[in-house]
């Protein structure tokens, strides 16, 4: 699948792509640039991909990352959504050596040119778009990852309901968020949201309750440090 042919079949009546960067294709309005990340996207690679910071802020590591996008890659083989794949820092080792044709997306340009260069041989679209507004029709994807992004966005349950519109049946979805069940990250994800950069912090309990709604059904949901792995699926 690349961008501007395939991508085009998974397409919602009346919604169109435009060019953007390189091989990104933009599903946003014109005149909506999305999130510009042109400094902050080299940055976050660096942080994000730090052992210390992982441990030291939210009692996670990296290869717990990798581990959970190489899970949300052997769960199918059908098309697989990648909702606000940043710059595929933990996705690329996975999504380089499978055939299932990916889609990524993210509000950020800079993040997806990011991406592409990790994934310049993979089978794999790049598209700027918004997760609560994306431009496909429902019910295509077998997977729908969604990592670290849930709790940058104040209403989760919306997130989860527009991504479980894209899931096909028999589909899951594998999402991660930072919760404030631990104090240390606690007192960091509140000093992260007075400054505007995540929203209200949740526990895990709220997303597992937000999801079970959602969803309908039973959800699995486990936690490492600050770190809430979700994966659910459509009710039978
Ligand atoms: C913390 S980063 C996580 C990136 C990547 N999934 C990872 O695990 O490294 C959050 C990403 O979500 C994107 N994002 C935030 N809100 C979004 C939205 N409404 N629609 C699409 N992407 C969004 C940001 O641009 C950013 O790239």
């Amino acid at each position: 699948m690349d961008a501007g042919t395939d991508v085009e079949s998974l397409l919602a009546p009346g919604r169109t792509l435009r060019p953007s960067r390189g091989p990104v294709v933009s599903a946003l309005p014109a005149g909506d640039e999305g999130a510009r990340y042109d400094r902050r996207a080299a940055t976050y690679d660096r942080l994000i991909g730090s052992r210390l910071y992982n441990r030291l802020a939210w009692g996670t590591s990296p290869s717990q990352y990798t581990a959970f996008a190489a899970e949300a890659v052997a769960a199918g083989s059908g098309p697989l959504l990648d909702a606000g794949s940043g710059t595929a820092t933990f996705t690329a080792a996975a999504y380089r050596e499978t055939g299932r044709p990916l889609v990524l997306i993210d509000r950020s340009v800079d993040m997806l040119e990011r991406a592409t260069g990790r994934l310049a041989d993979a089978p794999a679209a790049f598209v700027q778009a918004d997760l609560l507004d994306l431009p496909f029709s429902p019910g295509q994807f077998s997977t729908v990852a969604c990592f670290g992004v849930l709790h940058v966005l104040d209403d989760a349950p919306a997130a989860l309901a527009a991504l479980r519109d894209q899931l096909a049946a028999g589909g899951q979805l594998f999402a991660s968020m930072l919760v404030a069940d631990r104090a240390a990250g606690r007192a960091y994800l509140n000093a992260l949201h007075r400054a505007g950069e995540v929203a209200q912090p949740r526990r895990a309990e709220h997303l597992a309750d937000a999801a079970q709604y959602v969803f309908g059904a039973r959800v699995d949901i486990r936690r490492t440090g600050s770190m809430a792995w979700l994966r659910a699926g459509h009710q039978p």
